[in-house]
Order: structure tokens, then sequence, then C-alpha cells
């Protein structure tokens, strides 16, 4: 089974990416065949137009995936970008793509609501995403439930290609854990870089430090017993502590003469101490751009394989041999 999913490098990542998102692609590749992960910078060029902010985000990205435990020899690892054959055959999935189809998506409607302009890219996003998805033959896409629809129209462009042209592509299926929690950002809101309420994963001890005493609390005084379920500090803690720890926490809240600064002190210890083997992973990675690189580069290769069997077999079943 192939496990396949992309990334976008569009800001530094955060806790809730950490918890919601990459320790499970961390954990998938033990269990899977084979996993193809790709930092999807294409699709990046739709909401970052400044070239160096680029770079650096996808040199983050990198960093932070392998940080968190991606095992190089076990997963492929690459950047979109470096296996251009994405595009040919988005052209070809495009032949198949109904107007209506795109105009109707969640996330094409979201982002022009939200004042962007309705370029072409932004219009086509699904169609480059379902050529990311089947030009390497994927069986499960682990995404977040924002992307759900984006895996319905690939599943119907497969469909439709293979129903036209003969059977290409294998049928993906989404994979949309619904055991990851929303973690919640330092205001309570869903944690999320367009709010600015996130804790960086790979931030200075002081941002650090900073955005978890930032956590906004209500003002009852130390002395008051208070409900763990409704404040933030908790709600934070209870998903990097053990249920014990949790636990703890919950029964001083509800004692009273617990106060919030105690607990966030509580939640930057185990804040440090669980991400300490990443935070020693990226200082090494840091201090070795030239690994990342060529772990980079030696996944690229290794996904063109693929790509460019697929790739001829979609020309040669719509007449481009
Ligand atoms: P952001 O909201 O910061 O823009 P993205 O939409 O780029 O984050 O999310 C990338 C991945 O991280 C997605 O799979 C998403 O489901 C996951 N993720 C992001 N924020 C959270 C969160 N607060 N809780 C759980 N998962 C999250
Ligand atoms: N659109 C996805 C996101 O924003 C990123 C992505 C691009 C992706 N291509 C993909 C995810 C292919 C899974 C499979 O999160």
């Amino acid at each position: 089974m192939r496990i396949l999913t992309g990334i976008q490098p569009s800001g530094r990542l955060h806790l809730g990416n950490y918890l919601g998102a990459m320790r499970q692609c961390v954990e998938l590749q033990k269990k899977a065949d084979d996993c193809f992960y790709f930092i999807a910078d294409y699709h990046a060029l739709t909401t970052v137009s400044d070239p160096q902010a680029l770079r650096d985000s996808i040199h983050g990205v990198a960093l932070d995936f392998l940080s968190a435990g991606l095992d190089p020899e076990k997963v492929v690892f690459f950047r979109q970008s470096d296996v251009p054959e994405v595009q040919e055959l988005s052209w070809l999935l495009s032949i198949v793509t109904p107007m209506a189809r795109l105009e109707l998506a969640h996330s094409y409607k979201d982002k022009l609501a939200h004042g962007k302009e309705a370029t072409h890219a932004l219009f086509t996003y699904p169609v480059l995403m379902a050529a990311d998805i089947l030009l390497y033959q994927s069986d499960l896409v682990p995404v977040g439930k924002d992307q759900k629809q984006h895996l319905e129209i690939t599943r119907d462009l497969a469909a439709k290609f293979n129903q036209k042209f003969g059977e290409v592509f294998k049928m993906p299926d989404g994979y949309i854990p619904d055991s990851v929690a929303t973690v919640p950002g330092t205001d309570g809101q869903k944690m999320s870089k367009s709010y600015g309420n996130t804790i960086p994963l790979a931030g200075t001890p002081k941002e650090i430090k900073k955005a978890i005493m930032g956590i906004v609390t209500d003002s009852a005084p130390v002395e008051a017993k208070k409900d763990p379920e409704t404040n933030n500090v908790y709600k934070i803690y209870k998903l990097l502590a053990t249920p014990e720890q949790a636990a703890e926490m919950a029964e001083r809240f509800r004692a009273g003469g617990y106060g919030y600064g105690d607990a966030k002190k509580e939640l930057l210890r185990v804040y440090e101490e669980v991400l300490a083997p990443f935070r020693e992973r990226r200082a090494h990675f840091e201090a070795h751009p030239d690994e990342v690189r060529d772990i980079l580069a030696s996944g690229a290769a290794k996904a063109r394989v693929e790509a460019r069997r697929t790739l001829g077999a979609a020309r040669r079943a719509v007449g481009l041999d």
C-alpha cells in the first residue's frame, strides 16, 4: 500500500501542524510499504508571492519534517517542483475536468471570500492536487478535513479519465483521521498561521515562552476553583502531557489555589520535554543543509521514476505516443 501526502510550505509550522498532521505522517511510515511525502511548492505559489519567503518556507518545512522523525530510508521525501511531470499530468487531467466542478470548490470560494484574486492557479489548484495523487498511483492520502473535497475531485477525475481513455490511474482513498483533535491556539480559536495564535515548533526558547505565557485566560484569582475543560492552558497541556500529568493538572484546577501562571510554566516544561528530540534533530539539520539537499534530491530521483511511468501511460492513452 502506498501512502502519499503533500504539505504546503506557506509559513512556519506550529504545534497544530505537528500534533494534527506531522506526527501521524511519521507514525504511518512504520505501517505502510511505501510512503511518498512531498513539499507542495507549486501549490504554495498561489499564496506566497515573495521568492525569498518561499525559499525559506521550503527549507523550513523540509527541516521540520525531517526533525519530526521522518525516515528518508523509508519515505520518498521530495519537492513537488523537482518532478515537473506533474504539470503535464495536470494538463491531461484538465481535459476531463468540468469547469462547474472547480467553480463549486469550497476552498476556492473561501479564498475569494477572503479577498484573494481569482487567478487561474487558484482555480485549477484541485487539478494539480489530483495530478500529485494520481501520478504516484497512491492508495491512501492522509489529509485534514479541509481537503476532503479535493480528494473527491481527484477520484472523479481519475474515474472520468479511466473511463474515457482506459485504466491508467489507481483509485485513491482519502484518510481523514477524526481521532485527531483540533489544537487550540493561544487565543482559544483553532491554532492557525492565519490567526496569529500559534506556538511555533522551531521557535527560539524566548519565542516559545512568549507564546505560552501569552495564552489567553479568564481573570479568575489563584484561589478560585476552575473548570479545566474551559481553559486554554489545560486544553493545550492535555494534548502534550501524559494522561496522568493531565489528570493531575485538572485536579489542581478543580481544587483551587492553582493559578494560570503556574499552569503555563508547567505547559512550557512539558512542551520543551516533548519537543526535545525534535529540537535536537533540527539543530543537526540546520548545521548540515547539504544532508537535507541530498535527501530531497534522492527523493526526487525516486519519485521521478514512478512519475515518468504513469505519465507515459497517460500520454499513450490520449494518443500522445
Ligand atoms: P494553518 O491553519 O496554520 O494554515 P494548514 O491549513 O497549512 O495550517 O494545515 C496543514 C496541516 O496541519 C493540515 O493537515 C491541518 O489539518 C493540520 N493542522 C493545522 N492546524 C491545526 C490545528 N490547530 N489542529 C489540528 N491540526 C491542524
Ligand atoms: N492542498 C494540500 C493542503 O493545503 C496540500 C497538497 C497538495 C496535498 N497536493 C497534495 C495533500 C496531494 C495531499 C495530496 O494541505
